[in-house]
Parts: C-alpha cells; structure tokens; sequence
C-alpha cells in the first residue's frame, strides 16, 4: 500500500495525477476522488500539453470530462494503461465492495481490462470485515428481480434491498436499464462473487474478490 497520512484526497488526486504519461489511455470510475483526480489531471494536460484519453465508467464522468475538455475513447478500440477508482469498502486483503454510486458494472470491466488499478478511500472505508457497513449491491435485470432475491437469499443474504430513486417514484434504473438490488450478508466469503453471478437474471455485483488492486488511503 501506499498510505499518504498528510493530507487528504486533493493531496492523492494530485499523486495520481502526476503518474499520467504521454499517449496514456487511463480508466475513470465514479466518486468524489475520481473527479478530484480528473480536475488535477485536466490542468497537466492544459499546462503541458498532455495527450490523453480517459474510459470513463459512467455518464456523469464522461460529462465531467468534456466539461473539463479531457479527451475520452472506449472500450472497443482501447484498453486503459491503469484504472483510478474509489470504493465504498476494503479489506485488508484489498477485497472491494463497491457500487454505491450505481455504476457497478462498468467499474468492473474498467478495472478488469486494466494493467494496473489504484483505489483511492479514507480510513473510513477500511474495515476488517467487508460487509459490516455495507451492502452487496448487485446490478439485477428487472424482469429476474424476483428471481434472483430470493436466490441471494439462499445464497445466505439476512436482507434485500431493491434500491429506490430519489425524487421520482420507483427503483432506480442504471445506465444499462437494470434494477439494483443492495444484498446483506452475514458472512462474505470467497466464493461469493462467483456464486452471485452464476444466478441468471445477475448482471454484476459490486463485490470484488482477488482483484489486483492497489490501496491509497487518503487521510
Ligand atoms: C461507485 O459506484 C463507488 O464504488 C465509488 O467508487 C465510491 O462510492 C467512492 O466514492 P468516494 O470517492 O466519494 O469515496
């Protein structure tokens, strides 16, 4: 790990911010730490006339870099040199929950085509056990909802969620038109993920088991 106790996510932002080389295609996910680094990186590629191309992980990051003129491309034609993420809990085995921004999937495949991933968290997201402050959100096409529920509970989930948007009626859809269901589980272990997947009607969940991750806590 590389544990950075003086400041907080500016200071990372601006670490990571400082890898970017010429040519680079570099993976954005989703967070506050993302767009702090996508601020630093837009003013290196201002000042020295970097060439760049961002994947981003979901349309409010895409937006965030035109607004912030950082050239994008895609998945078809690139794969990213590195991936920046955040994540909404780590273990110490650098085990991830992540989603709670909804863009789960696209995260995943970002940081699984990627040579290299650094998860940028506060100390708050460390825990010693993944699932004690947060759920398993798991990315559920709508007409498998049932389905699928009560697969996870079998699968041993103490509680479903089927998360609901803020200021409209009904769940929130995600960018590919699915429903997500935030999943609790007593004990998470390491077959988990793959047990989760294998139930038909399951796009993606946001939990990561064995990813080659890189840690940086900002304090
Ligand atoms: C998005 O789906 C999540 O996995 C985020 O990466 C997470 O919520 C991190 O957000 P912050 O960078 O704001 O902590």
């Amino acid at each position: 790990d590389i544990i950075i106790n003086k400041e907080g996510k500016e200071r990372v932002a601006k670490e990571l911010a400082l890898r970017v080389k010429e040519n680079e295609v570099i993976g954005a996910g989703s967070g506050s730490t993302v767009y702090l680094t996508l601020f630093a990186i837009a003013e290196r590629i201002k000042s020295e006339h970097m060439r760049i191309e961002i994947i981003p992980a979901s349309m409010e990051i895409s937006m965030t870099c035109t607004q912030l003129g950082i050239p994008q491309t895609t998945l078809w034609n690139k794969r990213p040199d590195w991936t920046f993420d955040g994540a909404d809990e780590v273990d110490p085995l650098h085990n991830l929950i992540k989603g709670r921004g909804g863009a789960l999937f696209k995260e995943k495949l970002l940081i699984s085509c990627s040579k290299r991933t650094f998860i940028v968290i506060d100390k708050s997201k460390y825990v010693s056990r993944l699932g004690n402050n947060f759920p398993i959100p798991v990315e559920v096409f709508p007409l498998g909802l049932e389905y699928v529920d009560d697969r996870l509970m079998t699968l041993g989930a103490s509680k479903t969620i089927l998360r609901m948007a803020k200021g409209k009626d009904g769940p929130i859809l995600t960018e590919n038109g699915n429903f997500i269901l935030d999943a609790w589980f007593d004990t998470i272990d390491l077959s988990l993920e793959k047990e989760i997947k294998g139930i038909t009607g399951v796009i993606e969940s946001g939990l990561f088991i064995g990813y080659n991750v890189e840690v940086l806590v900002a304090e």
